[in-house]
């Protein structure tokens, strides 16, 4: 009995191994047991095509495409850099409006991981995400304010970009947030507003 499920085993290996093999270099065309989508009915990019009757595969858009994200005068603004660095400064108003907007943002794409203050202790890291950084560090507090918009929109490392599901203008009122995070939990005593800096001398006499 023992030997019969060794062989089963080796057989279920064996043929796995065997049906799934992808081959190797060779001339002949391979034979495909799991062809899985390694052939489709595609075009790729500057190729010829003999459905069109000017032979060419990759098209223009059709009349009347409507472009979903505007050109812009201010290229700082859609890409985060300036000349050929990262620049500093948000290019969109920030009121108290912005902020409402990037936290709303925040919370629903970037707090799973993040955290909803930025301590990189969101939900997601206590099922096993790991290396999510905390913001309240002093080297992503001198990440400039672009190369923090550029994150967003692009991804770094194992986070993905969120370009695709965020407005330009939602961008960078989250990055606006994400200082305000920072703000709020290192701020200098003399940098408080007087009313605070009152609250604080009497809560710690
Ligand atoms: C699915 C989890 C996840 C989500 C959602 C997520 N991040 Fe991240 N984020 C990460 C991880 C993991 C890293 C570390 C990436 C690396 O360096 O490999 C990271 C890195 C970053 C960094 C770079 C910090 C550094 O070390 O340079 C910034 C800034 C950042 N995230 C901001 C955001 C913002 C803003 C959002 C929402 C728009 C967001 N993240 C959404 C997981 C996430």
């Amino acid at each position: 009995m023992r030997y019969f499920f060794f062989i089963c085993f080796l057989l279920v290996i064996t043929v796995v191994a065997t049906a799934g093999l992808r081959g190797s270099k060779s001339r002949k065309p391979p034979l495909e047991i799991f062809p899985d989508m390694v052939r489709q009915l595609k075009v790729k990019e500057q190729a010829s095509s003999i459905f069109f009757p000017d032979g060419r595969a990759s098209r223009m858009p059709v009349a009347g495409t409507v472009c979903w994200e505007e050109p812009v005068e201010n290229p700082y603004f859609s890409t985060g850099i300036i000349g050929d660095q990262w620049g500093e400064g948000i290019p969109i108003e920030v009121s108290v409006n912005t902020l409402k907007k990037g936290k709303e943002k925040f919370e629903i794409y970037c707090s799973a991981c993040h955290g909803l203050a930025g301590y990189g202790n969101g939900i997601a890291t206590h099922f096993n995400l790991l290396g999510v950084p905390n913001y309240h560090q002093d080297y992503i507090r001198q990440i400039p304010d672009g190369q923090l918009f550029y994150i967003i929109s692009y991804g770094q490392g194992m986070m993905l970009g969120y370009g695709s599901s965020l407005s330009l203008e939602e961008r960078w009122a989250i990055v606006a947030y994400i200082r305000a995070l920072q703000r709020s939990q290192n701020v200098l005593f003399d940098a408080l507003p007087d009313e605070k800096k009152r609250l604080f001398k009497e809560a710690n006499p």
